[in-house]
């Protein structure tokens, strides 16, 4: 090796940029093993304190993305959506397909739950038969037949990725905006896309918890996509509540079932439809806003989105029996109320909190390898700003068993409520 780990280790503790030369050898050794844990762990709790300089988030990204596979769908309009995770984020179940219908290549490669956020991946998996494309080549021939299909990061692509989370997640550099921004980005680079929608999420469901370290994000963000010649837009929307009234692997599919009937929550239609218009803007589809609207409305309307939704599940080896019963995803062994104690409006949500303690109860996984019960989860019935009396309920739990005195204090205290009236915290707090 040219560098000794603990030369570049001191240069990143110093405040000093590495070279693109220094940044791809340490990578890559890392990744054939000849730089140890402790060694990488190190760095990255450096660069949690110092950061990276624009050209070494560059070339720290394209090196993650270099060491692994890459897509071959080369198609002008092959993008993508990324949501920065959140509780009820259920947005791509309906984004991919409306996006499909309208023209676009999509291969919707999601992640997994983990901590108090969920995984889009998880809930695919919650449709009985469902099967993730394991390599480049299913993922490839699904979007070329279907226009889309759901996935995630095959083991080939992104390997570093893999390795640096999972070392990240035990050292205490998770939330360092430039590890985040070259994470989500070595994974849709991999994908090879032409134009991204990005979704960052802010409150206090969300990694981000402040709309200026949203931004921050969205800046390192910007600069990867733009020295890569990738289109981008999207928005930071709010978190500070669940998206949607459901949350859990199951229930959430029954909500999307809901959704394209046009019978969910408006906040989860407006943004699905806001997100799926402005992938048609990065396909280079559509070259006005209110004329993509128009189209991706017409595309969820017409039943042509479920359609196509039902034919990539189906592909995928879905049940899509199960569809024609959606109650079927919302059975569990107990339904379980929390009921409000006073009347009054709903402040506030902890909806970090929330996420957490059905995490605890089923519905998430504390490590990667925990396995999660597909049928618990919850329908939030009261949002920010609602009226509530008391006695009645603010969410209904859908669980495996009662849940503990514990559990059940902590799930009432999620709920904050007030004499005076709030207004909903605004949908859309920026747009790019
Ligand atoms: N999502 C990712 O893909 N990577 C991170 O580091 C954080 C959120």
């Amino acid at each position: 090796v040219k560098y000794l780990p603990q030369e570049l280790i001191l240069i990143k503790r110093s405040g000093k940029a590495l070279t693109h030369d220094q940044i791809q050898e340490f990578l890559e050794a890392y990744l054939s093993g000849l730089v140890e844990e402790y060694q990488m762990s190190a760095f990255l709790m450096a660069v949690f304190f110092r950061g990276f300089s624009a050209e070494e988030l560059t070339q720290w990204t394209q090196t993650m993305v270099s060491t692994g596979e890459r897509l071959g769908i080369c198609t002008t309009t092959c993008i993508d959506k990324h949501s920065t995770g959140g509780v009820g984020d259920k947005t791509s179940f309906l984004i991919a397909p409306i996006a499909a219908v309208c023209g676009c290549q999509v291969p919707m490669l999601s992640g997994r739950a983990l901590g108090h956020t969920g995984g889009t991946l998880d809930k695919l998996e919650a449709i009985p038969g469902v099967r993730i494309p394991d390599s480049v080549e299913g993922i490839e021939k699904l979007v070329e037949k279907h226009g889309f299909c759901f996935g995630g990061t095959t083991r080939s692509m992104a390997p570093l990725d893999k390795k640096l989370y999972a070392l990240r997640d035990v050292t205490g550099t998770i939330e360092s905006t430039d590890l985040i921004a070259s994470s989500i980005m070595s994974k849709k680079l991999a994908e090879n896309l032409k134009g991204l929608v990005m979704d960052i999420k802010v409150g206090d469901g969300a990694f981000m918890k402040t709309p200026e370290q949203a931004r921050n994000l969205l800046e390192k963000i910007q600069m990867i996509a733009k020295s890569n010649r990738i289109r981008l837009k999207g928005v930071i929307s709010d978190m500070s509540q669940p998206l949607g009234h459901y949350l859990g692997l199951r229930p959430e599919i029954y909500e999307v079932l809901m959704a394209f009937q046009n019978k969910a929550e408006s906040r989860l239609m407006e943004l699905s439809l806001e997100l799926a218009s402005k992938m048609l803007l990065v396909a280079g589809l559509e070259q006005d806003e209110s004329a993509a609207k128009v189209k991706v409305e017409s595309a969820l309307m017409s039943g042509r989105a479920y359609q196509k939704f039902c034919e990539v599940i189906e592909a995928q080896g879905g049940d899509i029996s199960t569809f024609e019963n959606p109650e079927f995803y919302l059975s569990s062994k107990h339904h379980f109320e929390i009921l409000s104690p006073r009347s009054g409006y709903i402040s506030r949500i902890s909806t970090e909190k929330l996420g957490y303690v059905f995490s605890a109860l089923g519905a998430g996984r504390k490590n990667i390898s925990d396995t999660i019960i597909p049928q618990v989860g919850a329908k939030v019935s009261k949002k920010i700003g609602d009226s509530v009396v008391a006695g009645e309920p603010l969410l209904t739990g859908f669980l495996a068993e009662i849940p503990s005195q514990i559990l059940q204090s902590q799930l009432a205290g999620c709920f904050e409520i007030g004499d005076v009236k709030v207004s909903a915290p605004e949908l859309v707090i920026e747009r790019f």
